[in-house]
């Protein structure tokens, strides 16, 4: 695996794939990489015969500058876990390759980036948008792979895809998750043992919630109970509990179409979010 830091040290190596006839995928990543990075990595395998990993932390993306300086920076751990599994390219670009100086430029999504948590972190979707467009255009990808546990994020995406007619097919990918149900995500480390031990709970909340819905209960109801339940448990505060509808995320007050459930809430300091379709387990 050639760990790379220029863009056109990037472009000279694409440029020959591409001249071989090669197909690249490209799984974007901020690092600290866990099994849910690396499912995406596989996914990537299966479909493309060159793999890139990038790794950038965005500052564009952080609405807080001391979650942006928390953000764990792994370099070296992340490039052994990626090791035995055939990625041709870790491109780690310099800032100055993404936000050169002058850097004017700000993709803008509405629509899908309102509310959630477009609506917590106001910013933070133009940034995503922003650093993913360029992400993809310097890779030259054909395919990207993005995960459900970032649900909004992958609607986000989708949007600007096909918005700027960018060629890149997006696939998403499932919600990996650790046996207790807990979604994988690099924040999970930051809990302490005794909130790690009470976070499943956002999990097992959901899916009952999600059962309320499906079997035709009151969506209000369902929202309002769950948030409770939360908060009964122990969680210190929930961001939101909504139901959206599941590609354009408009809020539902009836699962009278395909739905989702998406949550935010706040265990010993750390935000968890999470996701899960009304209409299967
Ligand atoms: P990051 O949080 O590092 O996530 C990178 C990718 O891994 C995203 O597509 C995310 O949805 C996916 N992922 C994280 N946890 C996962 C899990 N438990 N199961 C499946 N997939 C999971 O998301 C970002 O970085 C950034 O916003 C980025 C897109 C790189 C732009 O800066």
């Amino acid at each position: 695996m050639k760990i790379i830091r220029r863009k056109s040290d990037l472009q000279a190596l694409t440029g020959n794939w591409r001249r071989a006839g090669e197909t690249i995928g490209v799984v974007l990543t901020m690092g600290a990489l866990h099994d849910g990075h690396l499912s995406l990595v596989k996914a990537a395998h299966s479909r493309a015969d060159r793999v890139i990993v990038t790794i950038f932390v965005n500052p564009r993306q952080f609405n807080n500058p001391e979650d942006l300086a928390k953000y764990p920076k792994t370099e070296e751990s992340d490039a052994r876990i990626l090791g035995p599994l055939d990625v041709d390219v870790l491109y780690v670009p310099e800032p100055e390759e993404i936000y050169p100086t002058g850097f004017s430029t700000t993709i803008s999504v509405s629509g899908v980036s309102d509310g959630l948590c477009g609506g917590d972190r106001p910013g933070h979707f133009d940034g995503v948008a922003t650093v993913v467009t360029k992400l993809l255009l310097q890779t030259d990808a054909d395919c990207t792979f993005f995960g459900e546990k970032d649900y909004q994020q992958l609607q986000v995406v989708r949007r600007v895809v096909a918005d700027l007619d960018l060629k890149t097919e997006i696939v998403a990918c499932p919600t990996v998750r650790e046996d207790d149900g807990l979604a994988m995500s690099s924040r999970n480390l930051r809990l302490g043992s005794e909130a790690r031990q009470m976070a499943p709970v956002i999990g097992r909340v959901l899916k009952s919630a999600a059962n309320v819905i499906r079997q035709g209960g009151n969506v209000a109801l369902a929202l309002e109970t769950a948030r409770q339940a939360l908060l009964v448990a122990g969680f210190d505060a929930v961001d939101y509990f909504e139901l959206r509808s599941d590609s354009d995320l408009l809020t539902l007050t009836t699962a009278d179409q395909p739905a989702r459930l998406f949550v935010a809430a706040w265990l010993n300091g750390v935000r968890l979010i999470d996701n899960m379709p009304v209409a299967t387990e």
